[in-house]
């Protein structure tokens, strides 16, 4: 296990998910943590959990002064800065590309690609000077394949992992390393944050979106925010000083594709598919609560349409679709992309013409 004490580490986004998992994980490895998010309720609370060795600050990741500020408090108060992790994030709008409005780009940018720059930036001021440091920048599955977010957010999660290979060049030769994680499906709020929850409800999805995970990837189970945390530990840690511009994707075997038709794959695809066919009323139970998505379920939902049917996360949209929405499902056949292969809404109802919220 990764040993941590001495150093000092500040995370954006650690109110919650990822980040929350990563405050802890740190800590608890012996690490001091200054904890940064916009939510100040959750984000004080994961500092109080983590104890005397976490300290939280309001920061928002799109104001360059925040950060600044998040890196300082980190030097002020514990005199030094080994740890920088760039994790704070949001899904925004999924919509066709002809229908996204620059503004969503740009916001898109500014949360996920400029906030991770903005890191990067104010902790290599200090790290230079210090001849020290481990910058993490936390990207995406849909940063190094098409169909798994929305355009501006693959798009800018690629831009961080450029940012993070044309930081690590630079900045090798002064001590500081700079890596990225890619996180696949993980069980976190950001779907239902996305889908415009709040409160209980969006306590809620992160179960509904684990159980929606369960066969989405090679692994059997959804990602935890415990996953990413470990990756993200070990590249702060001292076993990782030979390391820079990586990419450590933590995804379950996702982007390792679909198997054809008939190969090693071929039993799995059946048993899922057995499962959706005869799935008792207990079964039903677990699937995804379409109820908490009311009105705001991102119609895209991937797996393969078969018989009628789907598998993996797809099959998540017959339940949501028979509960009075529309969902489209895609399947990626190939490195390509996903393409529409069916919809489940209401009985008779023509499918949505966009992408977008019904
Ligand atoms: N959960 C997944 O499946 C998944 C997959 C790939 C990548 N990621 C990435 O992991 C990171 C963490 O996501 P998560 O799943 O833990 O989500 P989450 O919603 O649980 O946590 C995201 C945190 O970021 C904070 N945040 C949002 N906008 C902010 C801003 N402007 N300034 C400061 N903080 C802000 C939120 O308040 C929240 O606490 C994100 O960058 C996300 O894109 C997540």
């Amino acid at each position: 296990m990764t040993d941590l004490h001495g150093k000092v580490a500040v995370v954006t986004g650690g109110a919650s998910g990822i980040g929350a998992a990563t405050c802890t994980l740190l800590a608890r490895r012996g690490a001091v943590v200054v904890v940064t998010d916009i939510d100040d309720e959750r984000g004080a609370a994961v500092a109080a959990d983590v104890g005397e060795n976490a300290v939280y600050l309001h920061t928002d990741v799109t104001r360059e002064d925040d950060i600044a500020a998040a890196v300082q408090t980190a030097t002020d108060r514990f005199g030094r800065i080994d740890a920088m992790v760039n994790n704070a994030g949001r899904v925004g709008a999924w919509t066709y590309v002809a229908d996204t409005t620059a503004d969503e780009w740009d916001a898109s940018f500014a949360v996920l690609a400029r906030s991770a720059f903005l890191g990067t930036k104010h902790a290599a001021r200090v790290m230079r000077e210090q001849g020290f440091g481990a910058v993490i920048n936390v990207s995406s599955v849909a940063g190094v394949r098409t169909g798994f977010g929305p355009h501006p957010y693959g798009a800018a999660k690629a831009a961080v992992l450029q940012m993070t290979r044309s930081a690590a060049h630079e900045l090798a030769e002064f001590g500081v390393r700079v890596n990225a994680v890619t996180p696949g499906g993980v069980a976190t709020r950001i779907v239902g944050h996305g889908a415009g929850l709040d409160g209980d409800a969006l306590d809620a999805s992160v179960d509904s979106v684990r159980r929606g995970l369960a066969t989405f990837q090679p692994i059997p189970r959804a990602g935890e925010g415990e996953d990413i945390a470990a990756a993200i530990a070990y590249l702060v840690s001292d076993d990782a000083t030979f390391v820079t511009g990586q990419n450590i994707v933590v995804d379950g075997g996702l982007t390792l594709g679909k198997a054809w038709p008939g190969n090693y794959r071929a039993e799995a695809d059946a048993a899922s598919w057995a499962g959706q066919e005869d799935r008792s009323d207990a079964d039903r139970a677990t699937e995804p609560d379409a109820d908490l998505f009311a009105g705001h379920v991102p119609p895209v939902l991937t797996g393969e349409e078969r018989h009628g049917g789907s598998d993996g996360f797809g099959g998540n949209a017959r339940p949501v679709g028979g509960k009075g929405f529309h969902c489209v499902l895609a399947a990626g056949g190939d490195d390509l992309g996903f393409h529409e292969t069916g919809h489940h809404g209401v009985d008779g109802d023509a499918p949505p013409s966009h992408l977008e919220r019904e």
